[in-house]
């Protein structure tokens, strides 16, 4: 299933930062935004990898900003370039994340802070680098877990950095609302990409079982639910969080 490849918004004119460009999802979310006409700003640890989306995406309409997006001088760079290219921040789809794997016993100070500084506080940091950029009409969409509502075993670091993305989603709208800027978040179950591999192949069989629909989630249908909440088409909707998950956790 991949809707993205013929869901069509029209994003003509308008700038938009992605990190973690070239994961699974991030990738989808690149297309669909792109093939939607905006222009894009892609952020990842991985030149290499890029430079390929790049070259698929024709080059037109597309910067790249290699570098890790926690750090203070990568979110500059990407912010000024998507004010360079339409004059205001005007998507901003904070997709990168880790999810490295360990009980809570086991996790060291270091691991702790790794994880939350690139799920949540690089998150933080670069919707605040935004916001004197954003205008009417502007949209963040975070990218949220299930983890970070039900918790996670053997990655608690990864399921309060999530429930950390959902409660910054949430004020962010109260307090960008009034500017007429719209802050939503996707709340992935187990999408086919890299990140669940180990995951998948430990606990696939379990998970599927709790999962109404019977399978694994596909990365372009995460993307094409957030490049929904980032369109007009969601134009009355802030402060929500959108479930993708199979109906493996329906929240109440
Ligand atoms: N795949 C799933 O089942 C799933 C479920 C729930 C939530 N999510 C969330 O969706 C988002 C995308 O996940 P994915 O499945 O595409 O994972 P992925 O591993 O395929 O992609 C993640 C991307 O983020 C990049 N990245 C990691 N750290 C970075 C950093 N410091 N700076 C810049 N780039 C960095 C990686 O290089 C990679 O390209 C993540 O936030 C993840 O937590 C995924």
């Amino acid at each position: 299933m991949n809707p993205s490849s013929n869901v069509r918004f029209d994003f003509s004119g308008r700038s938009a930062i992605v990190t973690g460009a070239s994961g699974g999802i991030g990738a989808e979310v690149v297309r669909l935004l792109h093939a939607s006409g905006a222009h894009l700003v892609l952020v990842d640890l991985h030149p290499e990898a890029l430079e390929a989306l790049a070259d698929e995406l024709g080059r037109e309409r597309v910067t790249l900003v290699p570098g890790d997006a926690s750090a203070q001088d990568t979110i500059d760079a990407a912010v000024a370039e998507a004010v360079a290219a339409s004059g205001s921040v005007d998507l901003l789809l904070p997709v990168a994340g880790i999810y490295p794997r360990s009980t809570v016993a086991e996790t060291s100070d270091e691991l702790w802070e790794r994880v939350q500084r690139i799920n949540l506080n690089g998150v933080f940091k670069l919707i605040r680098a935004c916001i004197p950029h954003f205008g009417a009409g502007s949209a963040v969409v975070t990218f949220a877990s299930v983890a970070g509502h039900r918790g996670s075993q053997l990655h608690a670091h990864y399921a309060a950095s999530k429930a950390g993305v959902i409660a910054l989603t949430r004020s962010l709208a109260h307090e960008l609302g009034p500017a007429g800027v719209r802050v939503n978040a996707v709340s992935p179950g187990t999408i086919n990409t890299g990140m669940v591999k180990d995951l998948v192949s430990d606990r696939g069989e379990s998970m599927m079982a709790q999962t109404p629909l019977h399978r694994f989630g596909e990365p372009g249908e995460v993307a094409a639910a957030a490049v929904f909440l980032a369109s007009d088409a969601a134009s009355f909707i802030t402060g929500e969080t959108l479930h993708v998950n199979g109906g493996l956790f329906m929240a109440g």
